[in-house]
């Protein structure tokens, strides 16, 4: 078994208060039913951030919780990785905002944009950093207002997401205990079955992009789906080499929350009985890279996972990309 590098030495989340569930589609015109969402994805409701609630003010909550958790101070974090597909603007990156806000005023601070396995990817990222000796306290943060970027008139995709944060405070490792597999991997070539067509610098937002609607998510969900069940397979598979274990030695799953479907198709490939797979769709939907963080603190607040447990994390998202990580806690 690999010698683990670094370790997660504290979780923190923020999410909206305000709760949306599939009841309340009908009053803003959306066809749609409890009953076809509950059973095509196992989402019952999700959280939505209120005028003024913005992708870095969800990770400031996520990350002053993370910081608490781990006993580190503002003026201690060297790095802030970023991972989000909704900044809050263009330019700078959202990770200097947090950084202002947070006060982390002797950091490195810099996004990241993996879509949904982005807080692995983010994660990947924080554990180069400290095996290179160039950082010793890194904030790895998933934070998404994907209420901004959905279209709330297509109800193929925008029953699916919500809005949230997560984060994670990674220092070096101590002992046996850190992060000790992880894969990640990409594929541009389908990059167009879930992306937003327009609004970046390659087609600027205009008046025809306006009345296309094209600046909002598109998605052949039926292709991501397929897609999402071969990648993350693959990439349990990936973590559990890297580390040299087999899923005998993971005591949660904790898989990116899209869909019950593809988490339980993940869940079986990975040989690990649904009691030892933790699943929060059902009160989040999708939260892209948010996902992950915000399932892996819940999971730890509630005493799924404890000192000495060994946790695989696996992702999926728009690009495509994918990756999967083991961390012993
Ligand atoms: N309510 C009611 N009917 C709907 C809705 C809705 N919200 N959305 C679509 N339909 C209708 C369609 O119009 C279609 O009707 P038609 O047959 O009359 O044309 C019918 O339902 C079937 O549509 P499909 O898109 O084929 O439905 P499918 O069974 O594939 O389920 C879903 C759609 C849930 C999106 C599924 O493909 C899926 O989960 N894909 C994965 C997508 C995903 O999770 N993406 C997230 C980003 S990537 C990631 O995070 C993993």
């Amino acid at each position: 078994m690999k010698r683990p590098i670094a370790y997660v030495a504290g979780t923190g989340r923020g999410v909206p208060e305000k709760v949306m569930t599939n009841h309340d589609f009908a009053a803003i015109g959306i066809e749609t039913s409890d009953e076809w969402i509950v059973e095509r994805t196992g989402i019952r409701e999700r959280h939505i951030a209120a005028p003024g609630e913005t992708t870095c003010t969800m990770a400031a909550t996520a990350a002053r919780r993370a910081m608490e958790r781990a006993g580190v101070h503002p003026g201690d974090i060297d790095t802030i990785v970023f991972s989000t597909a909704t900044t809050d603007r263009l330019l700078p990156s959202t990770a200097v905002d947090l950084q202002a806000e947070l006060g982390a005023s002797r950091a490195a601070a810099f996004d990241i944009n993996a879509a949904c396995s982005g807080f692995i990817y983010g994660t990947s990222v924080a554990e180069g950093l400290i095996a290179a000796g160039n950082a010793e306290t890194v904030l790895v943060v998933g934070a998404e207002r994907m209420s901004s970027i959905i279209d709330w008139t297509d109800r193929s995709t925008c029953v699916l997401f919500g809005d949230g944060a997560g984060a994670a405070v990674l220092k070096p490792a101590r002992k046996d205990r850190g992060v000790l597999g992880s894969f990640i991997r990409s594929d541009g070539s389908l990059a167009n079955l879930l992306y937003r067509p327009a609004g970046g610098a390659a087609r600027p937002f205009d008046a025809q992009v306006l009345e296309e609607r094209s600046f909002y998510v598109k998605m052949a969900g039926r292709e991501v789906f397929k897609h999402a069940v071969r990648s993350m397979a693959e990439a349990c598979d990936r973590a559990l080499d890297a580390a040299k274990l087999t899923s005998a030695d993971i005591d949660l799953l904790i898989p990116h929350q899209a869909n019950n479907r593809i988490i339980e198709a993940t869940a079986k490939h990975a040989n690990m009985p649904m009691d030892k797979v933790y699943v929060n769709v059902d009160r989040y939907g999708n939260t892209s890279s948010a996902s992950i963080p915000i399932a892996l603190d819940e999971a730890i607040e509630r005493g799924r996972v404890t000192e000495g447990m060994t946790v695989l994390l696996v992702g999926f998202g728009a690009g495509f990309t994918w990756g999967s990580m083991i961390i012993r806690f």
